[in-house]
């Protein structure tokens, strides 16, 4: 892998922690930013040592405040769709991970931050998080799935207000928009809720909760029959050593110990 100079990365067993490291400017996405985190997230999808992952935005004031602002100058309408594409095919990369990625949002995600977060399969805010898509400030849109994964996420009339005032969602409404599954005081306590999450996860059979992924994924893609992914994925799973295990251990009244196969 290629030195990052963007991004910390930390292994505490099997759990990589990403953190986002330009605290000075708020851990905004620069192109940089973007090329090094789609690496790392490529490299998770072969790596059968990590089976979870913490991403996170250094220090407290910010978990990403959006992309980079002073490269926008760059943009036109001639290269703005290659843009946005791109920075959908990272978040996409994230979204159909069969590793769980949790998002701690440790104050502004805005923008490109709050896009990003939303990738991610859950969110742990703190209590000083802000979630919020402030595009429509600067005379755009959302371009990394914003639109889609916001309304997929608070529903289509909340989308439409805060994606048309740009107004930021403070932790508490985001839980009860179910934006973020948790709110804690703090980073460290964030940061210790997706450790415990992911640890609960990473002891279920690996191949159900990635297939788990899929047909969740399933339901918001126009082009699949959910239902469908479903079944078929329950009958992948029956083919598995792990659900010989997981039945056995229930009868014999034991905790299974899945291996993956
Ligand atoms: N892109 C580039 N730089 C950013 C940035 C972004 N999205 N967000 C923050 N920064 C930089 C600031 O320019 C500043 O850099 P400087 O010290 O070199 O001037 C530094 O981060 C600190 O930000 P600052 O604005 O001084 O902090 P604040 O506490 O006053 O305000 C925010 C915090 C989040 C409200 C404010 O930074 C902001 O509105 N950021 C842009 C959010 C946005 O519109 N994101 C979507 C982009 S599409």
């Amino acid at each position: 892998m290629s030195t990052l100079k963007n991004l910390k990365l930390s292994t505490d067993g099997s759990i990589l922690t990403i953190t986002i490291n330009r605290e000075n400017k708020l851990n905004a996405l620069n192109m940089e930013t973007l090329a090094e985190l789609k690496e790392i997230i490529q490299s998770v999808y072969d790596d059968k040592e990590i089976s979870g992952v913490i991403l996170t935005g250094a220090g407290e004031k910010a978990f990403v405040a959006g992309a980079d602002i002073t490269e926008f100058s760059q943009l036109n309408e001639m290269n703005a769709r290659k843009f946005a594409e791109e920075g959908q095919e990272i978040f996409d990369l994230i979204e159909n991970c069969h590793t769980p990625i949790i998002a701690v949002v440790n104050g502004f995600a805005l923008g490109g931050g709050c896009e990003l977060a939303m990738a991610c399969h859950m969110r742990i805010a703190t209590g000083n998080a802000q979630f919020g898509q402030p595009e429509v400030n600067l005379g755009i849109i959302p371009g990394y799935g914003g639109t889609q994964r916001l309304t997929q996420l608070i529903g289509k009339g909340l989308a439409f207000e805060y994606l048309m005032t740009g107004e930021m969602i403070p932790a508490e409404k985001a839980l009860a928009h179910g934006l973020a599954n948790y709110v804690e005081p703090d980073k460290t306590a964030a940061l210790e809720k997706a450790n415990v999450l992911l640890e609960k996860i990473i002891n279920k059979a690996p191949i159900a909760t990635g297939l788990i992924m899929d047909c969740v994924n399933a339901h918001f893609n126009k082009e699949e029959n959910g239902f469908q992914t479903e079944a078929n994925a329950f009958a992948r799973c029956c083919g598995t050593e792990d659900f010989k295990e997981g039945a056995a251990a229930f009868v014999e009244k034991r905790a299974p110990k899945f291996t993956g196969s």
